[in-house]
């Protein structure tokens, strides 16, 4: 899959880097849109980035990791169409899918371990969505249509 990757400080540097080449070993085409620098980063600039990704065909999901999953998951999900869920074990990451066809993920890099963040992101990108879900997510574009 083609995955658009984006990240704040709590998950720079070194697992970042480990994140994103795991992904691209599992044989996913990576484009990273995350924070790379030193300092303190707003987590909402990147989950924009990627929402807007995904919801241009640029990519075709995305994976958001901040401190808690938390904030990137509220800012990408104040972008209509896009469905953002936390994921902070495997089992979520994969009914994410299967149910909610997420088509993105946040997850915690200070919740979840650099090992344990890889096989949530490999469980979401390896499940598949059930249609027989779908007037569940045609309700929730409804509401979302609905400005609630
Ligand atoms: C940054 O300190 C932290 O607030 C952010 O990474 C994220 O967890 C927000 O929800």
């Amino acid at each position: 899959m083609k995955i658009g990757f984006g990240n704040d400080h709590a998950a720079r540097g070194e697992i970042r880097a480990e994140l994103m080449e795991h992904l691209k070993s599992r044989g996913h085409e990576v484009v990273d849109f995350g924070y790379a620098g030193e300092g303190a980063a707003d987590y909402p600039v990147y989950a924009r980035k990627v929402a807007h990704a995904v919801l241009s065909g640029e990519v075709e999901c995305g994976i958001l990791v901040c401190g808690t999953g938390i904030g990137m998951s509220i800012a990408a999900n104040k972008v209509h169409g896009i469905r953002c869920a936390v994921c902070p074990d495997a089992y979520s990451a994969e009914k994410a899918r299967e149910h909610n066809n997420a088509n993105m993920i946040a997850i915690g890099a200070r919740v979840v371990g650099p090992e344990s963040l890889k096989v949530i992101m490999d469980s979401y990108l390896g499940a598949t969505y059930n249609p027989k879900y779908d007037h569940r997510i045609a309700q929730i574009a409804e509401i979302e249509q609905a400005g609630e």
